[in-house]
């Protein structure tokens, strides 16, 4: 086997996004890579430091949003991973816009947001990690393909290893790139 062992550390890849919760009254925004989907019921995870200044927000009001940046959105999505709202107020980074569904601020300059009402709260040693029902979701006309997000439009962020990277060229198509292998 041509493999060398490595630490146990998760290098990813992950898709950057930006978690934003209500603190104090005010929108806050933080950078995470620990989020992803829980279940086909619309449920998503964010996984949050207990220290952090939003983690205190969602707790108090039950409430996230899940924006994803554009790769030109990139120091400000770096910005929210650097700087914490317990020593600098991250208010006006962003455009909030907000849905009657729940008390989370959502990203304007985002192309695709997802505001989600927290079901459940997981405890992970100094970590939390809350799982949120998606209760509303926006995507940026000019990223629609058919109704639905498209990602050569939306123009993810990658990150893996402490750098940053786009999305590249499709590979393949879901649930069909498998089909003559499966046949077989
Ligand atoms: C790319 C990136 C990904 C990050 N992912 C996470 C994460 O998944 N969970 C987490 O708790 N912190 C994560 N962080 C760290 C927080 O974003 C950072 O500590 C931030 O300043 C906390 O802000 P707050 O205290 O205002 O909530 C990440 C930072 C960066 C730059």
């Amino acid at each position: 086997m041509n493999k060398t062992k490595i630490s146990n550390i998760p290098y990813g890849p992950y898709i950057a996004v930006i978690a934003g919760a209500t603190v104090k009254g005010k929108p806050s925004y933080t950078t995470i890579g620990a989020y992803g989907v829980v279940s086909q019921r619309p449920v998503l995870y964010v996984s949050l430091k207990n220290t952090h200044y939003i983690t205190q927000g969602i707790r108090e009001n039950g409430f996230f949003s899940v924006n994803i940046p554009d790769v030109g959105l990139i120091e400000k999505t770096d910005l929210c991973g650097i700087v914490s709202g317990n020593s600098k107020d991250k208010s006006q980074v962003f455009s909030a816009f907000y849905d009657e569904a729940g008390d989370a601020p959502m990203i304007e300059e985002c192309p695709v947001n997802y505001l989600c009402k927290v079901i459940q709260t997981i405890p992970v040693f100094d970590f939390t990690m809350f799982l949120g029902e998606i209760v509303a979701a926006y995507a940026k006309d000019q990223c629609l393909e058919n109704g639905t997000p498209d990602a050569a439009r939306v123009k993810p962020t990658i990150m893996m290893a402490a750098r940053y990277f786009d999305i590249g060229e499709p590979v393949g198509r879901v649930f069909q790139s498998g089909r003559e292998l499966a046949a077989k």
